[in-house]
């Protein structure tokens, strides 16, 4: 018989269905594509944006494109990938010992989850320095070339590459 690929599920179904686990990683997935994208196309934005006349009609149009990407996708994509990110954390860690804080101490310092959760702080604060750039944006103050807006477009994915290996092979156990 050949062997079998680490990971797989039985076949014919699956023991445990863990139907909401699954359900509640894949929305979490979801909005994590969300907030991606943003993070992913807002730098872009700045980068044209630099181009424009500050005052002039194309100057507005870049604003409330900013503006909307950040506060009806990105906000909301990031505020939900981390509410779903902490309950898989929260349903996961349970088998991994006893009482409430221990498990979840003992899942979050697993290898993988240090390397995805040190992925997850940095998306986090590039978010941050997103929004203040914006503002700067909207008060004609920002100083950043057209240039450095789009060398650090790829960080993001970067970090991406890495957090999505981390949690797909759960490497270092
Ligand atoms: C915002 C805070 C986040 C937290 C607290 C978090 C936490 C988690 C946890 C605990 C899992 C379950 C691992 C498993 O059982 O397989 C998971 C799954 C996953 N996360 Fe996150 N995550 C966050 C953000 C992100 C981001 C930003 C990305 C990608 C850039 C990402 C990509 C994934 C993927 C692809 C899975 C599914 C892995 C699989 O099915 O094997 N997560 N996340």
């Amino acid at each position: 018989m050949r062997g079998r690929i680490r990971g797989l599920p039985e076949p014919g179904g699956r023991p445990d269905r863990r139907l909401n686990y699954d359900l509640i990683r894949g929305l979490h997935i979801l909005a994590v594509i969300a907030w991606m994208a943003g993070l992913l196309y807002l730098p872009r934005l700045f980068a044209y944006h630099t181009r424009a006349t500050p005052g002039s009609e194309m100057d507005e149009t870049f604003q409330t494109m900013e503006r909307k990407l950040l506060q009806i996708i990105m906000n909301p994509a990031m505020i939900v990938a981390w509410i779903l990110g902490l309950t898989l954390i929260w349903i996961r860690s349970r088998g991994y010992g006893h009482g409430v804080w221990a498990p979840i101490g003992a899942f979050v310092t697993r290898p993988w989850m240090l390397t995805k959760l040190s992925g997850v702080l940095f998306l986090t604060g590039w978010h941050h320095y997103l929004a203040i750039a914006r503002k700067r944006f909207a008060a004609h103050a920002n100083t950043r070339p057209e240039k450095f807006w789009r060398m650090v477009n790829e960080l993001p994915f970067l970090a991406a590459i890495i957090m999505v290996l981390a949690v797909t092979t759960e490497f270092g156990g």
